[in-house]
């Protein structure tokens, strides 16, 4: 009985070897914050003064310190080993933002599956993942983490990861404890800097930031970490009002809450307590159970509790918290049953999980032009030369940040993939032309040199690992100035020689693609899509695949717009086509509201035609439903997938209402001249939001659904919730 053995152990525990297992150190020696010198992880796990470890990636030092703490430690309590296992472990994955374009839950699920069966071989138990972040601003790094900007979406996703990475049973030795992250509204930050103010209403919060949360929740995540940032003004690691009435009181979490790295400390540095000491109170008085390496738990609280200022239970109910999940999935009976050196070598990047990461990246990859069908290139059938041009050519910097793979050398970059096509070599040219952030002397001059052989010509451009991700954020989210030359010149070249362009984009973000809008025939946005991307890639390319992806943000076309968002408010003067050049709406006097590309946009090489809704009635009680059918065509003769969404708007709520929300989407696939009829099943749950007295409700009255392909291109039809 997992209850008893976990009171009797705490029984036996000192005040400092409580806060031990509260503390969590780095695997390397690390000290948290300028000078001080370094403690060894060793010499804290043989003291019994950290009760998990951040960061521990090959399975001889988690060995090691295990057996430290389980020899020499005066309990002999087991270490957990946490790790940001976030797109996958040794077989990278899409980056979370590549991923939720491809709207398959359960891919993502299976991703993630395969992550936990190759991390826990290693000995990793407990995952800083997933991020479910709800984010609208494209300037902020961390949007390559999370699923985008829409929260019914990046519920699902939340849940599948949950799933994914915690499997049905914790106990089993491929599964990891999942950490719901950054609680909360952290991708709120003012203009996109990370760890920036954030201020938003409870009502906001609820509704856009909060679903995802839940969702992970009611999946059972064992774990959640506090965000950097504060809200109504305190800092989420102090905040009883998030942490303990919202997530603890309200949605019953019961589970492991864990600091984000340092920010315990950080309650100080924002200047909300007066000393170290107070951040370690107010932390704890918000039942923050693991403080993430800064070591104000072990400095702070002994004193706290001798001088009566916190109660020793507190500690206590942090402490089982941490250990029924130790003893849940078994560490405390089989201490070493996570590191597996031989399912190490039969789990990483195995053939099977690198088959699984391709096959995502094909459905991540998302179409954004492709004027007068440039692609698919048809490379069997015809002689076009084909020059790759750009920094992200022949780069293996294609997986993308949070990552800690030993096989990066392995991944396959852009050309590898098209040679392995069979392209013959003299009909496949490369140029490098620039680096991503700075020129090289002659480069463009070659560049131009290759291109200049060649009837095609593939742009690979865009930004590098290291510009999005945590502490990542960017002003100018555009594609970096040397690269901008280089482009501009193949595209005068071009023009002059009438040859196509194709940008292969490389990114964490959406960025502001307005110029290569205009100037390239086709654009192919490949984020990070891990160890397979360059076969991905040229599996797009050469049409042996046929792209799906819908975007999961929306695309700027001017960085003024950012956050731009397609569940907008209503406002009280909106634009509208007939209003549009009237001065006293809500526009910009120099340039559209717009995005460039829109929320759910992404082309095919088929082509797809909706028909109009048809509603099986035109009003519905509560406890009612109403189905919504629609014809989706495929006019093309290629054979393709699409995925059609389903948006309703709350005509006139008891609050403003976004001008339309996803609700539902499939996806369906398509033979040539194939039609398939869609159906949605609406139901009042789905209509439901919280108003301004914070509770979940659906207004009776009038909503309109659309159907369509993208949060812009819909049909449209109406109907009306009544009360009996
Ligand atoms: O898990 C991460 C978190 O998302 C950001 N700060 C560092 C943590 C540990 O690596």
């Amino acid at each position: 009985d997992i209850k008893a053995q976990v009171e009797q152990l705490i029984g036996q525990m000192t005040v400092a070897e409580k806060i031990g297992q509260m503390s969590q150190c780095m695997a390397s020696d690390f000290a948290f914050g300028g000078d001080i010198e370094a403690e060894s992880a060793d010499v804290l796990v043989e003291q019994g003064r950290t009760g998990s470890i951040l960061g521990a990636f090959n399975s001889s030092r988690v060995f090691e310190l295990q057996k430290t703490a389980v020899e020499k430690s005066r309990l002999g309590i087991p270490l957990m080993f946490n790790a940001d296992v976030i797109h996958g472990f040794q077989t990278i994955f899409p980056v979370p933002l590549a991923w939720s374009c491809s709207w398959d839950i359960e891919a993502i699920r299976e991703a993630c599956a395969i992550a936990a069966k190759e991390a826990t071989a290693t000995g990793i138990t407990y995952n800083h993942a997933p991020m479910v972040d709800i984010a609208r601003d494209a300037r902020w790094g961390r949007v390559v983490e999370g699923s985008g900007e829409d929260p019914y979406l990046g519920s699902l996703i939340a849940r599948a990861q949950v799933e994914g990475f915690q499997g049905a049973s914790l106990f089993d030795k491929e599964t990891l404890i999942a950490c719901l992250k950054h609680f909360i509204a952290y991708g709120a930050s003012e203009s996109g800097r990370d760890y920036n103010t954030v201020d938003i209403s409870e009502w906001m919060l609820r509704n856009l930031y909060l679903p995802p949360f839940q969702a992970g929740l009611e999946a059972g995540a064992a774990s959640v970490m506090n965000a950097f940032n504060f809200y109504q003004g305190i800092p989420i690691a102090a905040s009883e009002f998030i942490l303990k009435d919202l997530l603890r009181d309200e949605l019953g979490f019961d589970g492991i809450l864990i600091s984000d790295y340092g920010a315990v400390e950080e309650i100080y540095i924002h200047g909300v307590a007066k000393d170290r000491s107070e951040a370690a109170r107010l932390s704890l008085n918000a039942t923050m159970d693991i403080e993430m390496v800064s070591q104000t738990y072990e400095q702070f609280l002994p004193q706290l509790v001798a001088d009566g200022k916190i109660q020793e239970q507190q500690l206590d109910d942090a402490v089982r918290r941490i250990l029924t999940y130790k003893y849940q999935i078994g560490i405390m009976d089989d201490p070493f049953r996570y590191v597996r050196p031989d399912k190490e070598v039969e789990y990483h990047f195995n053939e099977n999980h690198l088959q699984a990461s391709r096959e995502l990246a094909q459905k991540s990859i998302v179409l954004l032009k492709n004027e007068a069908q440039t692609l698919p290139l048809h490379v069997a059938e015809s002689s076009a030369r084909i020059a790759v041009i750009g920094p992200f050519g022949d780069s293996k910097d294609l997986l993308g940040p949070w990552q800690f793979s030993k096989y990066g050398a392995d991944t396959v970059t852009l050309l590898e993939g098209l040679q392995a096509k069979g392209i013959q070599e003299d009909r496949l040219l490369y140029s490098e032309g620039s680096k991503v952030n700075e020129p090289i002397a002659g480069g463009i001059e070659r560049a131009l040199e290759v291109a200049g052989h060649a009837d095609v010509i593939l742009l690979a451009l865009g930004e590098n690992s290291e510009m999005s991700g945590e502490a990542a954020s960017r002003m100018n989210i555009t594609i970096p100035e040397p690269q901008q030359q280089l482009a501009e010149a193949i595209v005068e070249l071009a023009k002059q020689s009438g040859k196509a362009v194709v940008l292969v984009l490389t990114n964490g973000r959406p960025l502001v693609l307005d110029w290569y809008e205009q100037h390239m025939d086709s654009i192919v946005e490949t984020w990070f899509l891990g160890s397979q991307a360059g076969h991905a890639i040229a599996d797009v390319l050469v049409g042996d695949y046929n792209p799906s992806a819908k975007l999961t943000m929306s695309f700027p076309k001017q960085l003024g717009q950012v956050p731009i968002y397609y569940n907008h408010f209503n406002t009280g003067r909106p634009v509208t086509a007939e209003n549009e050049h009237e001065k006293y709406i809500s526009k910009y006097l120099d340039g559209p509201n717009d995005p460039l590309y829109p929320f759910g946009y992404g082309l095919s090489y088929s082509q797809f035609e909706y028909s109009e809704i048809t509603l099986d009635r035109q009003a519905m009680q509560r406890t009612e439903s109403i189905t919504a059918t629609i014809q989706v065509t495929n006019t093309s003769s290629v054979s393709g997938e699409e995925i059609v969404q389903l948006y309703i708007q709350d005509l006139y709520g008891s609050t403003v209402r976004p001008v339309k929300e996803l609700k539902g989407f499939q996806k369906v696939t398509l033979a040539g001249g194939e039609t398939a009829q869609v159906q949605f099943e609406i139901t009042e749950e789905m209509l439901k939001y919280c108003n301004s007295r914070l509770q979940w409700v659906a207004d009776i009255g009038e909503f309109k659904v659309y159907i369509g392909s993208n949060a812009k291109a819909v049909q449209t039809a109406e109907f009306e919730l009544i009360e009996k």
